[in-house]
C-alpha cells in the first residue's frame, strides 16, 4: 500500500501545486485521479515517481519512506509512464523494452527479448517489434511506452493520460488489459477520460486546485463530477 501524508510541493516560481494531500493507495484498487486542467495530477505523480522532492510530507510504499529507497529497488517497485513517453528514438521497440531489464536486472540479451516478445503479443503490437518510435502511430507509441514500463515488473505503475492518444476501441482494450494485469501490477492513472475511468478503475481521486476533494468507490466519484 502507499500511504502519503500531508504532501505539499511549491515550485520554484512559488506556485504551491499540491496543498497537504493525505490518501492511501491499497494495492486490490485500481485508481483513477481526475481533475480540473492545473489541478495538481501530474505533480502528484512526478512526486510519486521522485522526480519532484516535495518540501513537506511523506509518500511511504508499506512502511518505507520512498525518498529513501535504494534506486533498484525503488524501480523494481514503481514504474512510470509520462504523458510525453520519452521513448528513445535511436532504438526499435524492442531495444526499448530490453533495456531496463538488461540493465537494471542483469537480464540476457535472449530473455529480455522473449519477455518483451511476450508483452508485445499481450498487447496485440507485436508487428511493430522492428520499427523505430518515429515509425509507429501515437496510440501505438502509448503501448509502447506502457509495455517498456511493465517489462520491469513494478508492483505498481503510475501512469499519466495514457488514453490521450487512443480511440474509443483501442481504450476499450486498454481498459480490459490493465484488469487482467492487475494480478501482478497494480496501477494509478491520471486521466480526463471518465469513460475510461470507469472501466478501469474501482476507486477515484477527484482534484482541485491542490488538494483531494473527493475520493471512494468511482461510481460514487463520477456521479459526484456528472453533478458539478
Ligand atoms: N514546472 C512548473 N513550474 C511552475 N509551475 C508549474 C510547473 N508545472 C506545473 N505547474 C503549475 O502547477 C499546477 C499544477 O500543475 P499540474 O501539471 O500538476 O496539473 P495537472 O492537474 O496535471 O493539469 P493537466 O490536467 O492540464 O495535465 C498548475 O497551476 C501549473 O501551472
Ligand atoms: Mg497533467
Amino acid at each position: 500500500m502507499i500511504k502519503i501524508k500531508n504532501l505539499s510541493y511549491t515550485y520554484g516560481d512559488g506556485k504551491q501545486a499540491l496543498k497537504g494531500i493525505n490518501i492511501s493507495f491499497p494495492v486490490e484498487h485500481i485508481f483513477a485521479i481526475m481533475g480540473f486542467s492545473g489541478s495538481g495530477k501530474t505533480t502528484l505523480l512526478n512526486c510519486m515517481s521522485r522526480f519532484l522532492k516535495p518540501q513537506e510530507g511523506t509518500i511511504y510504499w508499506e512502511d518505507s519512506d520512498i525518498f529513501e529507497m535504494d534506486e533498484k529497488t525503488f524501480r523494481a517497485t514503481f514504474g512510470v509512464v509520462f504523458q510525453s513517453l520519452n521513448l528513445f528514438p535511436h532504438m526499435t521497440v524492442l531495444e526499448n523494452m530490453t533495456l531496463a531489464p538488461a540493465r537494471l536486472q542483469g537480464l540476457s540479451a535472449r530473455k529480455a527479448k522473449a519477455a518483451a516478445i511476450e508483452m508485445l503479443e499481450r498487447l496485440g503490437i507485436l508487428e511493430l517489434a522492428n520499427h523505430y518510435p518515429a515509425q509507429v502511430s501515437g496510440g501505438q507509441a502509448q503501448r509502447v511506452a506502457i509495455a517498456r514500463g511493465l517489462m520491469l515488473k513494478p508492483r505498481l505503475m503510475l501512469l499519466d493520460e495514457p488514453t490521450s492518444a487512443l480511440d474509443v476501441r483501442t481504450t476499450e482494450d486498454f481498459s480490459q488489459w490493465i484488469r487482467e494485469l492487475k494480478s501482478d501490477t497494480n496501477f494509478i492513472i491520471v486521466t480526463h477520460d471518465l469513460g475510461f475511468a470507469k472501466t478501469a478503475a474501482t476507486r477515484g481521486i477527484f482534484m482541485s486546485e491542490g488538494e483531494i476533494i473527493d475520493s471512494g468507490n468511482i461510481n460514487d466519484v463520477l456521479s459526484h463530477i456528472k453533478g458539478r
